[in-house]
């Protein structure tokens, strides 16, 4: 059956970055020599039509960061089965899919996970006319920072915080108070969630030349300050950068913060294989220059 197509230019500024991270996992997920696998995001990415060429040459960055999730999120579902999952600026994530749908399981007889998709109205509003739907994933169209959303899941089955491609958004304190709220609500519970260094977001504050605001309000293209992708594309302003070091001092600085571990990503191809060059970005000189996934533990 083909399906009516669906115009993603209805998504700008910080909601068009999902359309980033989506193509760049349906083209790994396409690429012959991948191991990552993601044919839901393929089919999406069919879906929505859009001039993606904008996001310059596809990266490995994001499925290699997808990866690393579905790998934290499995462990953590094989020790609380029944746990709530809230994926905070999901995006047009596929991780419940990857993962073969894990609230189904109670066809099984086991208990079933329950995953709250929280991101602002006009990407919730694509997510659910392009995903299909299920009973147990409710969306929730609302920033991450509103927290309404911490009343829903049950702290004591079990909760894991994704925060994919999202922190970096947002303004440090606000980034700083929302661990702490999450840590002192969901005790044993997980935040996953990545970061880029402080030199990389003070790179895409950047103002523009004559003094132009920077970014997302000047007409795409005419802004050669920034983080630039293409000519015809500027990332969004990233306020918040954390080096590994500052990851780990965490522990420590919020209260109920039981652990802080900087996850590696696992081995893609050509420069992401493990080698010489992951080698020496976990120099310590190096390690705190490079983007980085932390997982915090949350005390039990
Ligand atoms: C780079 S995309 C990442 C999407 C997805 N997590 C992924 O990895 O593909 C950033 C996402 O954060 C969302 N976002 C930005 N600010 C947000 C906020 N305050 N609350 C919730 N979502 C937000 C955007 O709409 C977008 O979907």
């Amino acid at each position: 059956m083909i399906e009516d197509r669906i115009d993603g230019a209805t998504l700008d500024g910080v909601a068009a970055t999902c359309l980033w991270t989506l193509r760049n996992r349906a083209e790994e997920s396409r690429h012959p020599g991948s191991v990552f696998a993601d044919p839901l995001a393929e089919r999406l990415q069919r879906r929505i039509s859009y001039d993606y060429a904008r996001f310059g040459k596809p990266d490995q960055i994001h499925p290699l960061r997808a990866a690393a999730l579905d790998f934290a999120l499995r462990a953590y579902l094989d020790r609380h089965p029944a746990a709530t999952v809230v994926a905070l600026g999901e995006g047009l994530q596929t991780t419940y899919w990857r993962l073969g749908r894990p609230a189904v399981d109670w066809r099984l007889g086991r208990p079933a996970v329950d995953w709250l998709s929280v991101d602002l109205p006009p990407v919730i509003d694509l997510r659910r006319r392009v995903l299909p739907p299920e009973p147990r994933v409710t969306s929730i169209p609302a920033s991450a920072l509103d927290r309404a959303w911490l009343a829903a899941p049950d702290p004591a089955r079990g909760v894991f915080i994704s925060a994919e491609g999202l922190f970096m958004y947002l303004e440090r304190d606000d980034v700083l108070a929302l661990i702490a709220d999450c840590a002192a609500r969901f005790p044993g519970g997980q935040l996953f969630f990545d970061s880029i260094p402080p030199w990389l977001s003070r790179r895409t504050l950047k103002s523009g030349p004559r003094g132009r605001p920077p970014f997302s309000t000047s007409p795409e293209g005419t802004d050669n300050s920034g983080l630039r992708l293409s000519a015809g594309y500027t990332v969004p302003p990233m306020p918040f950068g954390l080096t590994v070091s500052e990851a780990a001092r965490l522990l420590g600085r919020i209260p109920g913060v039981a652990a802080v571990a900087d996850v590696q990503p696992p081995p893609g191809r050509g420069a992401w294989r493990p080698g010489t060059l992951r080698r020496l970005a976990n120099l310590p000189g190096l390690r705190d220059l490079r983007p980085s996934i932390t997982l915090v533990t949350f005390a039990g």
